[in-house]
C-alpha cells in the first residue's frame, strides 16, 4: 500500500463563509475524481491533516465522512482512510462546486384517511382515528404559517411588473421565473448545475414520469424498476403499455451488474432507495452511467426526499454526471406537501423541449398560481429554512423511532421519512393484525415488490415518522416493540 500523502495541494480558505469541511471535502473530491488519489491510497489521519491545514479535527472528520458516505474513500482494518476501488471520471461530479480553488483570494394534519371504523383499508390508507405509522407524507404541521400565507397571498395577486394576469396559453415549461429560481436551488441544495433550458415544471416527481413514459415509450419497451420499490412508478409503466422488468436493489440501492441490455429506461431512487434506504455510492452510480451510454438507456433519477439526509450532508445528485443519460425527478412533496402540486424535470433541452410538446398534446398543465407560490417560497428563502427546520424535526423523530424501537433490526434509519423493520414472512400479518387492533397503522414491504411472491427477498414493515404527532409517534412505535418482541 501507498504511504499516507501529505502533498496534495489542499488550502483551506477561512474568508470563505462556508463550511470549511465541505470545501475540503470539494477538493478531495476534485483530487479523486481526477484520479491524482488512486484507488488503495492512504489519505493522511485526521490529526495530521488537520495540523497541517491549520483546522480541527472535526473539519477532517465530516470531510472523510461525507467521502465515506458518497463511496469515494473506506475504512481498512490498520490501514486508516484508504481510497475506494473507484474510476476517475473526465466528468465534473456533483458537489464539486463546493471545492473553492487553492489559490483563490477568499472567496393537523397529522392524519389521513378515509371515513368508516378502525382497521387498514385496502389501499394501505389508514382509518380516521390511526396513528398513521404509513410513509410518504410529510409533517404539514410543521409548515410556516406567515411565510406560506405570504407566499400564496403573493401567488394569487396580479402585478403587471412581476405577475401580470394569468396567461390564457400557460407556458408548458413552466413560469421562466419559477424554473430560474430552481436553477438556483438545485445547484445550492442537490449539487446540480443547469440552465432554465434543462427544466420543466411538473405538477410532482410521478407526473414527471409519467410525462416522460408517455413522450418516450412505446407498448411493448421495457422498463426497469426497483424491487422493491416505488409502486406507482409500475403503475406508470403498465398504464402506457410498456413491462416492468423488476430490478433488485440490496443495502446500499439499484444493483447494477447484471441489468438487463434492452431495457428503454431505468427507474431508480439512489439518494435514498425507496423503501429499503440505501444511499447509491459513487462507483454505482458511475457503473449505472456507463451502463446508460452503453446501451442508450435512459436512467430516471427520482430524488423525491433527497433533502433529508441526517448523518452527513444529502448526497450530491446523479443528474450531474451526464445529463444527456439522466432524467432528474424532483418534487415540494415531501419538502412542503403533496398538496401543493408542483415538481420539476431536468433533463437534455432537447427532451425537455419534446416533453412540453407533448405535454401541450396532452393538455397536462401545471397550476399557474402554485408554481407562483413555489416561487415566492424560493426567492424569499423560505423553502430552504423550511427544509433546513424539517431535516431536524425529522432527525429528532428518527431518533425517536430508533430509541423506542431499540433491539429490532431496522434498515435505512440515516435519511428520509421512513425506515424499514425486518420481520420474518410469519410474523408480519401477525404485528400488522394486533397493531391496527391497538389503533395503529403500519405498512407491509410486501406492497413494494412488483414480481410474483416467490421472488421477495426480504420481509417486514415500513414505518413512515412524519404523519403522526411526535407523542403519538413515541408511544406508537414502543407499543409496536412491544408487540414485535413479545
Ligand atoms: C419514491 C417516491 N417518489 C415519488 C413520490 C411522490 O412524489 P409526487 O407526489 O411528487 O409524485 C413518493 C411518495 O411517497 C415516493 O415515495
Amino acid at each position: 500500500m501507498t504511504t499516507t500523502r501529505l502533498d496534495l495541494p489542499l488550502v483551506i480558505d477561512h474568508e470563505d463563509g462556508g463550511p470549511l469541511s465541505r470545501q475540503l471535502a470539494g477538493q478531495l473530491r476534485t483530487a479523486l475524481r481526477e484520479g491524482r488519489l488512486l484507488a488503495g491510497e492512504r489519505l493522511p489521519s485526521t490529526r495530521a491533516l488537520a495540523a497541517g491545514l491549520g483546522v480541527s479535527r472535526t473539519v477532517v472528520t465530516e470531510a472523510y465522512q461525507q467521502l465515506y458516505a458518497e463511496g469515494w474513500l473506506e475504512g481498512r482494518q490498520g490501514s486508516g482512510t484508504v481510497v475506494a476501488d473507484i474510476a476517475p471520471c473526465p466528468f465534473p461530479m456533483p458537489g464539486d462546486h463546493d471545492e473553492r480553488p487553492p489559490t483563490a483570494g477568499g472567496s393537523a394534519a397529522g392524519r389521513r384517511g378515509s371515513p368508516g371504523g378502525a382497521g387498514v383499508a385496502d389501499d394501505g390508507v389508514p382509518r380516521v382515528g390511526m396513528v398513521d405509522l404509513g410513509p410518504g407524507v410529510p409533517w404539514v404541521g410543521g409548515l410556516d404559517s406567515p411565510a406560506w400565507r405570504r407566499a400564496w397571498r403573493a401567488a394569487s395577486i396580479s402585478d403587471p411588473v412581476v405577475r401580470p394576469e394569468p396567461d390564457a396559453r400557460p407556458d408548458p415549461y413552466g413560469l421562466h421565473g419559477l424554473r430560474t429560481a430552481l436553477a438556483g436551488y438545485l445547484r445550492r441544495s442537490r449539487g446540480i448545475s443547469c440552465t432554465v433550458e434543462e427544466l420543466l415544471v411538473t405538477r410532482g416527481a410521478t407526473n414527471g414520469f409519467d410525462l416522460l413514459a408517455a413522450t418516450v415509450l412505446s407498448p411493448g419497451d421495457r422498463v426497469g424498476v426497483e424491487e422493491p420499490g416505488y409502486r406507482k412508478a409500475c403503475n406508470v409503466v403498465r398504464a402506457r403499455g410498456a413491462e416492468v422488468v423488476p430490478c433488485p436493489v440490496d443495502e446500499h440501492g439499484l444493483v447494477v451488474d447484471g441489468l438487463p441490455g434492452d431495457l428503454r429506461l431505468v427507474y431508480t431512487t439512489p439518494s435514498h432507495q425507496y423503501p429499503m434506504g440505501g444511499v447509491l455510492p459513487v462507483p454505482r452510480r458511475q457503473a449505472l452511467v456507463a451502463w446508460a451510454r452503453r446501451t442508450g438507456a435512459l436512467i430516471v433519477e427520482d430524488d423525491y426526499d433527497g433533502e433529508f439526509r441526517y448523518d452527513v450532508a444529502p448526497l450530491p445528485a446523479m443528474y450531474g454526471l451526464d445529463p444527456a443519460v439522466v432524467v432528474y425527478l424532483g418534487t415540494t412533496g415531501k419538502m412542503l406537501s403533496p398538496a401543493v402540486g408542483v415538481g420539476w424535470l431536468a433533463a437534455d433541452p432537447g427532451l425537455v423541449g419534446a416533453l412540453a410538446e407533448r405535454r401541450v398534446a396532452l393538455s397536462d398543465r401545471t397550476s399557474v398560481v402554485s408554481q407562483e407560490a413555489v416561487r415566492e417560497l424560493l426567492e424569499a428563502g423560505d423553502l430552504e429554512r423550511h427544509v433546513r427546520r424539517m431535516r431536524a424535526e425529522y432527525a429528532h423523530r428518527r431518533r425517536l423511532v430508533v430509541e423506542a424501537l431499540a433491539g429490532i433490526p431496522l434498515r435505512g434509519d440515516t435519511a428520509g421519512l421512513h425506515l424499514v423493520i425486518d420481520l420474518p414472512p410469519g410474523r408480519v400479518a401477525e404485528v400488522v393484525e394486533k397493531a391496527a387492533a391497538d389503533g395503529i397503522h403500519v405498512e407491509t414491504l410486501d406492497r413494494y415488490y412488483h414480481a410474483p411472491t416467490s421472488t421477495r427477498a426480504l420481509s417486514g414493515l415500513v414505518i413512515g415518522y412524519a404523519a403522526a404527532r411526535q407523542t403519538e409517534l413515541r408511544s406508537a412505535c414502543t407499543r409496536l416493540r412491544e408487540i414485535i418482541i413479545g
